[in-house]
């Protein structure tokens, strides 16, 4: 059978944190629990995107969660962000974290959204390829930074 007919896309849900947090932990090394638990629930409400997961065979392999804009920052309101995108690296390359963000891509657009941003560490060859496939171009924002 298709592995992605045993995929199932759905709202994170609060009981997915222990998963986030698990895959998490084995791409960065570190337990950030009280990080993801304050981030999901102020995405949510600031922005009524809800997280994506894809599940398989009852477990979370990957999720994805981003937002819609208000005016902060003097961004327009139909502008999206993705904010983390995280796969499984057990289950990374076999297609999840397309599946997880086009349908985010998909929910985006559907309240308006019609432009995405996302930073991406220009040293970060893997995620910048992985965007690239997902037709992600460079775009008109650039980003400044100063060290203090
Ligand atoms: C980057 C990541 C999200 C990609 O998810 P994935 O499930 O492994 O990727 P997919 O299998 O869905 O691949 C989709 C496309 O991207 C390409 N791609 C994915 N990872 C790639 C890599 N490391 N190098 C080159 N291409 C890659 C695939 O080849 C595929 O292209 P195709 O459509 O031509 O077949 C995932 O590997 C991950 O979580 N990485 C570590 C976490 C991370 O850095 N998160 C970002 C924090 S914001």
């Amino acid at each position: 059978m298709d592995l992605m007919e045993l995929v199932k896309l759905r709202a994170m849900k609060p009981e997915d944190l222990d998963a986030i947090v698990d895959i998490d932990k084995t791409i960065l090394g570190t337990p950030r629990r009280d990080y993801w638990e304050n981030l999901i629930s102020a995405i949510e409400k600031r922005s009524g995107i809800v997280p994506i997961v894809a599940e398989l065979e009852g477990k979370v392999v990957a999720f994805v969660i981003g937002e819609a804009s208000g005016w902060e920052y003097g961004v327009p309101e139909e502008v999206g962000w993705i904010h983390t995108i995280g796969v499984d690296p057990d289950h990374q390359g076999k297609g999840m974290g397309a599946i997880v963000l086009r349908e985010m891509l998909t929910n985006m657009k559907k309240v308006g959204v019609s432009v995405v941003y996302t930073m991406v560490n220009w040293k970060d060859g893997a995620l910048l390829r992985f965007f690239d496939r997902m037709e992600f171009d460079r775009g008109d924002m650039i980003n400044l930074q100063k060290r203090l």
